[in-house]
Formats: structure tokens, C-alpha cells, sequence
């Protein structure tokens, strides 16, 4: 059994698809072990509650600094004892001990498909007003492995979905989010509780079944 920590900052739909694929099915061989927020008021987190996840909320403002931020949020992923982290939408800087200890077993989900559309300032509704304001035709999602760099590490799968004449961010959102977030975040999760995952570099190797 592949043991999962999810790290959330908001509303958590991709947390809740999560949640779904291990009950459908969709995941095999793994069990969502704790939900970690940086803000308490993330509807993530009555999610988590709902499903009888073990949850905790480690938010900057209760600390003085942020090293002892970074140290507390660092001290509620290990007591998980996790295999793999999640970060589905967790808008907060990842502690550089972090990365280090979790080198390949953290995974992220981006809205828009890397390198376009990412990096510093590019998260959440920010990444479709850019595409937009470009007049992309197409956009997506990644998930991908977290490094040292914003949106940088080895990605493990994409999905491409279309922008439509008379869509807002919102709207863009809303359709990347249904029609590639919520499939590949899942799809990565069991690729990884299944061995099928290997990284390579920057690159990852997907073995077939
Ligand atoms: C998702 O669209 C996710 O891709 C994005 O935040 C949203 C969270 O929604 N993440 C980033 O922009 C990371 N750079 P959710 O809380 O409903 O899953």
C-alpha cells in the first residue's frame, strides 16, 4: 500500500478526486493517510474531515518565522510516515529540506501544460488569464515531480484540453479542472503505487502494465 499525505490550501477538488479514485477504484494499492493545509479555513480540509481523513492545519501565521513554518510543516508530513506527497494545490513555497527528503516521492499537479504558462507567479485562476490574454487554443494540465525549481521537475503525465471562443479564466478553469486535473492526478497516483514510475533525470520512464 502505497501511503499518500495530500497538502491542500483551498477549495481541494483535486483532492476530493483523489479521495474518489481510491474508493472507484480508479487507485489501486494506495490509502490517502493525512490531508495537510496551510490555511484553516480550506474547504479542503471539511473534505477530509468528511471521509474520516486524518487532517491538521500548520499555517504561517502562527509562527514567528518562517524557518519555524518550514519546520513544522516539514515535522506534519513525516509524522505521516508517507510514501508519496501530493501537493493539490497547495500554494505555499516547499521548505528546501523538504524537496531533499522527499526527492521523487513528492508530486505536484500544475493548470497548464509545462513549460508554458508556469513558474514563479503562474498558480491557480493567474495560469488562464495568461493563456487567455496569449490566445492559446490549446491548454492542459502536468502533473509533475517536485524539485528545487517552480514547475521544473521530471514530468510524469499531461493532458491537453481546448479553449473555446467566450471562455473566461473561470470557465477555463473549470473545464481543465474536469477534463485533465482530475484525471491525471489520480492516473499519476496509481502509475506510482504500482511501480510503474521510474525517474530518469529530468524525464520519467512510464513501464506498460
Ligand atoms: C488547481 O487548479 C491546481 O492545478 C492549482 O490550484 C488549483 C487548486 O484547486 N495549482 C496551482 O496553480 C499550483 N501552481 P483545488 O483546491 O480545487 O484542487
Amino acid at each position: 500500500m502505497l501511503k499518500v499525505v495530500v497538502m491542500v490550501s483551498g477549495g481541494g477538488t483535486n483532492l476530493q478526486a483523489v479521495i474518489d479514485g481510491v474508493k472507484n477504484g480508479t487507485i489501486t494499492n494506495t490509502e490517502i493517510v493525512g490531508v495537510i493545509s496551510n490555511n484553516k479555513n480550506a474547504y479542503a480540509l471539511k473534505r477530509a474531515e468528511e471521509n474520516g481523513i486524518p487532517n491538521v492545519c500548520v499555517s504561517p501565521k502562527d509562527f514567528a518565522t518562517r524557518e519555524e513554518f518550514n519546520d513544522k510543516l516539514l515535522e506534519a508530513v513525516d509524522a505521516y510516515s508517507p510514501d508519496l506527497v501530493v501537493l493539490a494545490g497547495f500554494l505555499v513555497v516547499i521548505p528546501p529540506a523538504m524537496i531533499e527528503k522527499y526527492r521523487n516521492r513528492m508530486i505536484n499537479i500544475h493548470p497548464s501544460l509545462i513549460p508554458s504558462f508556469c513558474g514563479k507567479g503562474f498558480y491557480g485562476l493567474k495560469v488562464h488569464e495568461a493563456a487567455l490574454a496569449r490566445g492559446v487554443k490549446v491548454v492542459g494540465a502536468t502533473v509533475h515531480f517536485v524539485d528545487e525549481g517552480t514547475d521544473t521537475g521530471p514530468i510524469i503525465l499531461q493532458k491537453a484540453v481546448d479553449v473555446q471562443q467566450g471562455d473566461t479564466p473561470e470557465i477555463l478553469q473549470r473545464r481543465v479542472m474536469e477534463q485533465a486535473e482530475w484525471i491525471i492526478m489520480p492516473k499519476a497516483i496509481d502509475l506510482i503505487a504500482n511501480g510503474r514510475v521510474k525517474v530518469e533525470g529530468n524525464r520519467t520512464i512510464i513501464s506498460q502494465e
